[in-house]
Formats: structure tokens, C-alpha cells, sequence
């Protein structure tokens, strides 16, 4: 993700048309929650308002055929079948869904190892490290290459039997690299690993092309909200066909498996990921959310916000309080820096002052990506492709004079 201009070939004036929160600020947090289109904010609307005149469960039957769609344009961003797609409410509640699967099915112990990327979100963290506490399970994160990302010749090095679990970050929340999460797959069939590989697509959902079937996760757990421009607590789940044959989710509920006279049946396909109860005015909401970024173009929308991001990285490596903090050869729309002499967390607020939408990142969130580069913060500018070089100037304007 280098691109050098804007050769996107996107209509910018009428994204923002189709944005009304352009109108009010100039919001540079999409890794954080984008605005979303009009027609994401008015599929959920009008959803609420034919629950609240007809019914939710009457709404959600007369929506059926729209609901099943969702699936399926799910699907076709990332390259399944819609079979393979469970929706959820967020990126965590996905990737727990999976993490409990693999536990309930053969659960981890001391023999095992779980191989994890250091710039891995702190909630993909915690739960490995309550099981290195609890049952001595051995948590490993794998060495950076000389450029941060995940170094693939180490992480082949590290494959071994007692290899459980691979937990990878596409692209980190606090730092603009992309792992090459292709190659780690590779890596592992290579090694006929039989690991369950599971890939935070979070951060580069609706901003990459993420391709379910180069990648040969198990699970791909991404969320609505961020680059995906969806609602608020909506997210999904991709499970391999490997995941869906093989695990079963725990605790189960009336969703995801069937009370028989004589036991119990376990829903067919990734929807036993998901849970009975969920917003289906969000669900449809995300529908609208992917549909809209499928009919922009991923590719499109990768070159624009690849083209924003640069410009904001190179305008801001030229004012000599700033370093730019971004690592990894190619580059994902997050750019992250500090300043010589105004702590991150004081220029956030600063640039908020001027209604422009930045946000904080700290090791909360990442530890071992953070306390390895001795940061104590960063700020994050994350463009989506209806902001504007206009937008971006501004931002630097306000740095270059704070
Ligand atoms: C890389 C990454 N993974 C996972 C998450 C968690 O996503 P959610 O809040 O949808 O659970 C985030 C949220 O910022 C993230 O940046």
C-alpha cells in the first residue's frame, strides 16, 4: 500500500454527499469508528422504526430475505461462502467465539504452545495470558523482521507439534504496518502445521482486500464499525470449513444448537459462532455497510485511503517536532506519531479543539508493540477515502504550529 497519487478512480465529491457527518467535522479516527454513509444510518433507522410499528420479531420475518443477504455480501468481501460467516457484535466477540471453540474441543494445557504477532490487540492478549496462569500454557510472540511486521522465516522456525495456536494482527490498531498474514498461512500448510490459525482482520477490513482462501485462516474475526463504515456493535466471524467441521462452540445456546428429546444438535455452518439475540437493524445496517464498499470497489477504496495516508505521513515527517511511529515496508491507513515536546494524549485534545476527530493510542492496547519501541503514546490519523487532502492540510497546519 504505496501509492504515490490518487489513482483510485472514486468520486470524492459524492462520497461526501453520501456522508452527512462530513458537513459537521473533519474526522480522521476511522480506525477508531468511521462516519458511515447515508444509507448504513438509513437502513438502521428505518429497520428500528418497523420493529417499533409492527414488532421486532414480526420485523425480523418480514426482513428475512435482507437478513440472508447480509450473509452473502459478508461472504463476497472476503472470498467465502456464506455458510462460512457468522455475525456478531463485535471483532472480540468473533475472535472469543473462535478462541473458546478451539479450548472447549481439546482444551489448552502446559504442553502447549500459542505463537502470537507483538503488535497483537490487547484483548487477543488476555485471554492466553489468564491460560498461561491458569493451565501453564506457553505464550510466545513471534520476533519482528527488520521492518516490525511479523519476521515469517522466525515465525516458520517456531512451528512445531506442540504449536496450538497462531494469533495474528493484520493490521494493528496502534501502528501502520500489515503483516503478511498470506505468507504466515503459507508458512503453516508448509509446515503441515495443524495449529488453528486465527487472523484479526479487524484494522483492514473495508480498507484491504482480505481474501479468506489466500490467507487459509481458520478464523477471521473483523468488525462493522472501523473501515467497514458500519454501525456501532456489529461485527463477523469467517471460519474455515476445517473450524466448522471440527469445533463446537461453547457455552452453546438455543442459537447455536437445538434441544432434542435425546440431547443436543449442533447448528450446521458458522452460524453456531453465533449467539439467539442480536440487533438486526445493525445487521442490516452492516449489510449496507459492505454492500456500499463492495460497489465503491475495495481495491478503489485501498488506493484512496492508501494515497491519504501517505500524504498525511509525509506532511507530517517534514515538521521537526514530529516523528512519524509507523513501521512494516507496506503501509495500512493508520498513521501514527508523536511530538518533540506536547504529549500525545495533550495534541489529541488540542486537535479535537479544532473539531478535527484524532485519537490516542497507548500500550493498553498493545503492550509488547509499545514497551518494545519505548512509546509511551502515540496519536493516530486514520483516513477513509471521503476524507480530502484539504482535510489532512488542516490536521498539519494545526501540528506544525502547536
Ligand atoms: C486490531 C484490533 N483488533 C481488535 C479490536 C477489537 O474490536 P472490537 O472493539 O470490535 O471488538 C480492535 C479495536 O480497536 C482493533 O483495533
Amino acid at each position: 500500500m504505496t501509492a504515490t497519487g490518487d489513482d483510485s478512480g472514486l468520486d470524492v465529491d459524492q462520497l461526501r454527499q453520501l456522508t452527512p457527518g462530513c458537513l459537521l467535522v473533519n474526522h480522521l479516527n476511522n480506525a477508531g469508528c468511521a462516519l458511515p454513509p447515508r444509507t448504513v444510518t438509513d437502513t438502521v433507522v428505518d429497520h428500528l422504526h418497523l420493529e417499533a410499528m409492527i414488532g421486532g420479531y414480526e420485523a425480523h420475518s418480514d426482513a428475512s430475505g435482507r437478513i440472508a443477504a447480509v450473509y452473502h455480501s459478508v461472504a463476497q468481501l472476503v472470498g467465502a461462502r456464506s455458510d462460512q460467516i457468522a455475525l456478531l457484535e463485535s471483532a472480540t466477540a468473533a475472535w472469543q467465539k473462535a478462541f473458546t471453540a478451539i479450548h472447549h474441543q481439546r482444551p489448552f494445557g502446559s504442553g502447549d504452545r500459542i505463537l502470537v504477532s507483538s503488535s497483537e490487540y490487547a484483548s487477543n492478549v488476555l485471554p492466553i495470558m489468564q491460560l498461561v496462569k491458569s493451565r501453564g500454557v506457553r505464550l510466545e510472540f513471534i520476533p519482528d523482521d527488520e521492518h516490525g511486521c511479523v519476521d515469517v522465516t522466525a515465525f516458520a522456525n517456531l512451528l512445531g507439534d506442540d504449536v496450538a495456536a497462531v494469533v495474528i494482527n493484520h493490521c494493528p490498531s496502534q501502528n501502520g504496518l500489515i503483516n503478511d498474514v498470506v505468507a504466515i498461512g503459507a508458512a503453516l500448510r508448509a509446515a503441515d502445521s495443524s495449529a488453528w490459525y486465527l487472523v484479526d482482520a479487524c484494522q483492514s477490513i473495508g480498507q484491504l482486500p482480505v481474501a479468506a482462501g489466500e490467507i487459509g485462516a481458520d478464523f477471521i474475526s473483523a468488525t462493522g464499525r472501523k473501515f467497514l463504515r458500519g454501525p456501532r456493535g456489529t461485527g463477523f466471524l469467517y471460519a474455515s470449513d476445517r473450524a466448522i467441521a471440527e469445533l463446537e462452540p461453547f457455552p452453546l445456546d438455543l442459537h447455536s444448537a437445538t434441544w432434542q428429546p435425546d440431547g443436543f444438535e449442533v447448528a450446521r455452518g458458522a452460524v453456531k459462532f453465533e449467539s439467539w439475540e442480536k440487533s438486526y437493524a445493525a445487521i442490516l445496517g452492516l449489510g449496507a455497510a459492505v454492500d456500499y464498499a463492495l460497489d465503491c470497489g475495495i481495491e478503489a477504496l485501498s488506493t484512496r485511503i492508501a494515497y491519504l495516508s501517505q500524504y498525511a505521513r509525509t506532511g507530517l515527517d517534514a515538521i521537526s517536532q514530529v516523528t512519524v511511529r509507523d513501521r512494516g515496508l507496506s503501509k495500512s491507513g493508520i498513521v501514527t506519531f508523536t511530538h518533540g515536546r506536547i504529549e500525545a494524549q495533550t495534541l489529541v485534545s488540542l486537535i479535537r479543539e479544532a473539531k478535527i476527530n484524532v485519537s490516542l493510542s497507548t500500550p493498553d492496547y498493545a503492550r509488547v508493540d509499545f514497551d518494545s519501541r519505548a512509546i509511551a503514546a502515540v496519536v493516530r490519523v486514520s483516513p477513509h477515502a471521503y476524507n480530502t487532502t484539504a482535510e489532512l492540510d488542516s490536521l498539519l497546519e494545526l501540528v506544525t504550529n502547536a
